[in-house]
């Protein structure tokens, strides 16, 4: 949540800093806002209401010259959307930038306010300006200041500062939310995502939990929480420099649902044969661990836990391997029993979302025999504190309604199945080689899939006016209609529910009328005949229908059923395909309904507080 840019250079910074907030602003857009200082310890502070079109608009007329310079833009947790509360808040010639939620700031706020500083918002991140100028008074230097402020911290913080009397540096900490370091020639920069800095540097450093550097234009250099000095590595990022341009698409959900072919094929490169899966290519140890497993532990959030929702079948139905799928946020509070053996997986597209970082720390206490992540950001916390991870390559996913992270999970997720059957000789040579040959004919297909964007676009005019919309679907088609509902919802605002399709007969059943669509996701398998009798509950009680159906699956339109034949896919990644079709009509009715697509309401995209 909220984004970071900082930077420490001998030109003019700001419309780096803009440029870069403008890169994260998929992370929080509420309210965003900057502060420069010159060589002559001149600063302004810019800051705006709104999305950072405003904020730049306001730099634009604003003389904003400096070298030395810090950016925010804001997902509000503490204190409402406001120019008041938007970063960098200020304390005497102190500037400060925050991600995260600082837990014991009230009882800070007392300490400092009996030492006489006035709170101007209603945000924990003040307290943090407060502190490190109370904590500056009586340190030799900033990043001394800063090491004393972060000690009286509870929560979670990636945090920039700037003392406008000495512009040559700019100092940081992280403690739970993301900080990367950009190296270039001659100057330095901080983001809370690479992704801000790929139009200044490739070369890119990331703290550790409880680090805290001081980044001047020529060194940077790192405390661990002992207040050790370390080393961190340098790496070359090679993520795409062009991820957060839409190019011919009107916007980046968009964009990433028509990428999914070429997402899933990097997903895949270099890990099947024509026949096999590579089980190397999921971790060096991977063989060794997959064929111990006896159960599986699956955590996440959101469309995360749809993706796993969805693998929990095939772990089971195919691996024969126990799963078990649940919320982070409810996981992390629990008092679970560990089953012996159990590989512990955490999903994210991010790597950064803190319920499921969280669960993930709690879990490596707690006796599982390995923590792997499935993940889709290099370098990621989730990334660098599981003990393997398996990289889906979908790219960088800027639109807050995720897409294509759902369906490379899900290949991510069926190619680690069949390896662990494989392991465990539960998976034939003859039933991997009809898994790899479905996975190898899903691109070709969604690019097919694809097709059906018109009359999908048709179709959606019938939702934009409804309030309410009910997905069925059975067995691993149930997670699907789960993450179409969650995608509908997510975007276009209009109330949506996922049920079993069985399970409809047990109380939603009375919510059916002619204003209440139902989307059915019907392909043809062994379940079909079971889903068609739900179909026909919901027929009988005066329902529209929308069937999203395999061509043979034998259902006919009339006044109160539409059809939308799709061709006949593998049964095994068919979850994958049927996802395709969903998310156009989600995109769709929100278009029509004239939401912000890439950035609805109260979301963000990386989800790093509780
Ligand atoms: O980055 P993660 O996959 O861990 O994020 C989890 C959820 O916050 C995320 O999937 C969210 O539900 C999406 N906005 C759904 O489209």
């Amino acid at each position: 949540m909220c984004g970071i840019v900082g930077a420490v250079a001998q030109r003019d910074v700001a419309e780096i800093l803009v440029e870069g907030l403008r890169r994260l602003e998929y992370r929080g857009y509420d309210s965003a806002g900057i502060a420069v200082v010159d060589a002559d310890s001149n600063m302004t502070r810019v800051r705006r209401l709104g999305k950072v079109k405003e904020l730049s608009d306001a730099v634009d007329a604003t003389q904003v010259s400096g070298g030395t310079g810090i950016a925010h833009t804001r997902w509000a947790t503490h204190g409402e959307p406001s120019e008041i509360n938007a970063h960098p808040h200020v304390s005497g010639d102190i500037s400060v930038v925050h991600n995260g939620i600082i837990e014991n700031h009230e009882t800070l706020r007392e300490v400092l306010r009996e030492r006489g500083y006035v709170f101007e918002s209603q945000t924990d991140t003040e307290v943090i300006a407060h502190l490190v100028e109370w904590e500056r008074r009586t340190s030799e230097t900033l990043v001394e200041a800063l090491q004393k402020a972060v000690k009286q911290l509870d929560g979670a913080y990636g945090t920039v500062v700037v003392d406008r009397n000495d512009p040559s540096r700019v100092v940081v900490a992280r403690s739970g939310s993301p900080i990367v370091i950009g190296f270039g020639v001659g100057e330095n920069f901080i983001a809370s995502d690479q992704l801000a800095l790929l139009s200044v540097t490739r070369r890119f450093m990331y703290l550790e939990e409880g680090d805290v550097a001081e980044v001047t234009r020529r060194d940077v250099t790192v405390f661990d929480a002992q207040g050790q000095l370390v080393e961190r590595d340098i790496a070359e990022s090679n993520a795409e420099h062009d991820a957060g341009d839409k190019g011919q698409y009107r916007h980046f959900m968009q964009k990433e649902i028509f990428e999914q072919p070429t997402a899933l094929i990097n997903t895949m490169e270099a890990r099947l044969t024509k026949d096999t899966v590579i089980t190397e290519s999921i971790g060096v140890n991977a063989a060794e661990i997959l064929a111990k497993v006896e159960h599986v532990q699956i955590i996440a959030c959101g469309t995360s836990y749809n993706a796993g929702m969805t693998a929990r079948y095939w772990f089971e139905s195919l691996a024969g391997v126990s799963c078990d799928v649940e919320i982070a946020s409810e996981f992390r509070y629990r008092k679970f029993v560990t089953r012996p053996n159990s590989l512990l997986i955490t999903l994210s597209q991010s790597g950064e979302t803190a319920d499921t970082l969280a669960a993930l720390r709690l879990a490596k206490e707690k006796g599982y025999m390995a923590a792997m992540t499935v993940c889709n950001v290099a370098g990621s916390s989730l990334v660098r504190e599981s003990d393997f991870a398996f990289m889906t390559r979908a790219g960088t996913e800027i639109g807050v309604a995720s897409t294509k992270a759902f369906t490379t999970q899900l290949a991510a997720l069926l190619m680690l199945v069949t390896a662990m059957g494989k392991q465990q000789q539960r998976i034939d040579g003859a039933k991997e080689a009809e898994i790899v040959e479905a996975l190898h004919a899903l691109p070709a297909q969604i690019q097919a899939a694809l097709a059906y964007d018109k009359e999908i676009e048709a179709l959606a005019e019938d939702f934009a006016d409804k309030h309410h919309t009910l997905f069925l679907g059975r067995g691993e088609f149930y997670p699907i209609a789960m993450e179409a509902s969650l995608k509908l919802k997510e975007i276009s605002y209009i109330h949506a529910e996922a049920y079993a399709a069985g399970e409809l007969k047990h109380g939603p059943l009375a919510l059916i009328d002619a204003d209440m669509p139902v989307v059915v996701v019907a392909p043809n398998n062994e379940l079909l005949e079971k889903l068609k009798s739900n179909v026909e509950e919901v027929r009988a009680r005066g329902g529209l229908l929308y069937v999203f159906a395999d061509a043979a699956a034998g259902f006919e339109a009339d006044d109160s059923m539409k059809i939308i034949n799709l061709p006949h896919v593998s049964e095994i990644t068919a979850p994958i395909y049927y996802t395709i079709p969903m998310q156009l009509l989600s995109y769709h009715v929100a278009l029509i309904k004239g939401t912000d697509v890439d950035q609805p309401r109260n979301l963000a995209k990386a989800v790093t507080v509780e």
